[in-house]
């Protein structure tokens, strides 16, 4: 049976090893605190799941996700993810992250930080745009007409090919933005971040049912993100 590992177990981490239970992987859960802390989520998730360090975790994934505030890459074990695929769902907030001046001048992207950092890796760039709430709501059958679709980036084809499977066995249609550069077309304040994926506008995201996405309106929504400003 293939296995997903996560690094980071919180409110990604936590769904997307709650879908991959469902969709008949199993799953390594690891947290910054140990795997001692991840009982409760580990009894909940059942037999498929069991807990252990960000390093173990690594090493056990066919797939591996990295699901951390994005201050703490750098705390990321590069050596046992060398080789492997790795799905980055983070995201860049000053507030939480503090400032970190190539991302504010917009000079690269926090995909590509993480893929520099793990360097032996092949970083795909994936999760990063919907709430957990409607990852966990939206997840559909291959096929089923409501489907929706999420949007990947990533520099190596193989790992991207790798992560379109996860994404379907998850229950979602991938749609390539390109190499990760490319990712800036749906971080934070895009037209693909978010918001395509919310029912009604007026209500928080936490109260908000989710409304499925098909990949047209994924890829119209990448084709109207803004280029960076020259210089
Ligand atoms: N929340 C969303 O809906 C959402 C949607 C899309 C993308 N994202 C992005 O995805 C990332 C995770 O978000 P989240 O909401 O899931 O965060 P969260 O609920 O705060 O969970 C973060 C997880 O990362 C773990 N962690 C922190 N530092 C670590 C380290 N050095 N090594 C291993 N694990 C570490 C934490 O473990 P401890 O608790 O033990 O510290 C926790 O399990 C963020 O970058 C966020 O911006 C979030």
């Amino acid at each position: 049976m293939a296995t997903l590992g996560l690094i980071g177990s919180g409110n990604i981490g936590g769904t997307l090893a709650r879908l991959a239970v469902n969709a008949g992987l199993d799953v390594v859960l690891s947290n910054s605190r140990g795997p001692q802390t991840l009982g409760d989520l580990v009894a909940e998730l059942g037999p498929h799941a069991r807990a252990a360090t960000p390093a173990q975790a690594a090493e056990a994934g066919d797939w591996v996700v990295v699901t951390v505030p994005l201050k703490n890459y750098l705390q990321i074990p590069a050596a046992p993810l060398a080789g492997r695929t790795v799905l980055d769902t983070n995201n860049y907030y000053a507030g939480r992250d503090g400032r970190i001046p190539s991302l504010d001048a917009q000079q690269t992207t926090s995909s590509e930080l993480l893929q520099q950092h793990l360097a032996g890796a092949q970083v795909v760039k994936a999760f990063n745009n919907i709430y957990f709430g409607h990852l966990l709501a939206l997840a559909r059958p291959t096929g089923a007409a409501d489907r929706s679709a999420l949007p990947i980036a990533g520099d190596d084809p193989v790992a991207k090919d790798q992560a379109r499977i996860l994404l379907d066995a998850l229950g979602f249609d991938a749609v390539d933005a390109g190499p990760l550069a490319e990712g800036r077309r749906f971080q934070p304040d895009t037209p693909a971040y978010g918001l395509p994926y919310l029912a009604d506008p007026t209500r928080p995201f936490n109260e908000d049912p989710g409304k499925p996405v098909d990949a047209a309106a994924i890829r119209a929504a990448l084709s109207a993100a803004q280029r960076p400003a020259a210089g």
